[in-house]
């Protein structure tokens, strides 16, 4: 239990083991039900990786219960390899969640990679992304890496992931499903160890409830008749 979580504690206790880790105040309730969890749960938790270089960490402030929840949600995305998506208001810091989750991941040799989607629009977009070859457009005068290729290895950040326009969001699924992408003006398309970490402060599910996209590229579909 703590008083003062942070992400480095949640880490380090995880890291070391911990099954749960509460913050102070806590209800004794709370605590009966994580130890009820605990005894429940006998089969051996898989070992945590290697203590990893704790000092680069760059300062979440807040030691509340829901800030070491986030910590506690931080330190397991930053143990699993899986694409995360990173929900919330403007200004909660979601930039700083996903830095936080690649600086404790087995990938944080490399820089995390990528940002703001918002203000790449159409062809420019995929070219940023997925990269262009020479010739293929007017004044690509060389192969030019996209930011999947500079990040290949490690983490890329896609920020207003719900910003995108429709026909890229297709591309980008392909990339996330199959780690494949093609470049611009590419005949095959290639592979790339890519670990995504996108964040937006747009309700998504409200918008594909409403078939909305944050920048239709394209006249919203008409039923045929
Ligand atoms: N827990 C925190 N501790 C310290 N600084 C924080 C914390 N949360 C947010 N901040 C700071 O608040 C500012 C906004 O955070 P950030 O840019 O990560 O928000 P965001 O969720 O990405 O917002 P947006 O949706 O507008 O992009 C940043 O300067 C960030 O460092
Ligand atoms: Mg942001």
């Amino acid at each position: 239990m703590t008083a003062r979580g942070s992400v480095r504690t949640t880490v380090e206790a995880e890291t070391g083991g911990a099954f749960d880790y509460l913050a102070k105040p806590f209800d004794l309730k709370d605590l009966l039900a994580v130890i009820q969890r605990a005894e429940r749960s006998r089969e051996t938790q898989p070992e945590g990786e290697a203590a990893e270089d704790l000092e680069q960490f760059g300062g979440m402030i807040g030691f509340s219960t829901p800030m070491v929840d986030v910590y506690k949600r931080i330190a397991r995305s930053a143990r699993s390899d899986e694409t995360v998506l990173i929900l919330g208001e403007s200004g909660v810091g979601k930039e700083l969640v996903a830095k936080a989750i690649h600086d404790h991941s087995p990938r944080s040799n490399k820089t995390l990679r990528g940002g703001g989607l918002r203000a790449v629009t159409g062809s420019l977009l995929e070219s940023e992304v997925f990269g262009a070859l020479r010739g293929s457009f007017t004044g690509a005068d060389r192969d030019r890496p996209g930011i999947i290729e500079t990040a290949r290895g490690g983490t890329l950040f896609f920020d207003e992931v719900g910003e995108v326009p429709l026909e890229f969001q297709a591309k980008l699924l392909r990339f996330l499903q199959e780690k494949e992408y093609r470049p611009v003006g590419a005949g095959a398309p290639r592979k790339a160890d890519v670990r995504v970490i996108a964040a937006t402060n747009r309700s998504l599910e409200e918008m594909v409830r409403e078939g909305s996209s944050g920048r239709p590229a394209l006249p919203p579909e008409r039923p045929s008749d």
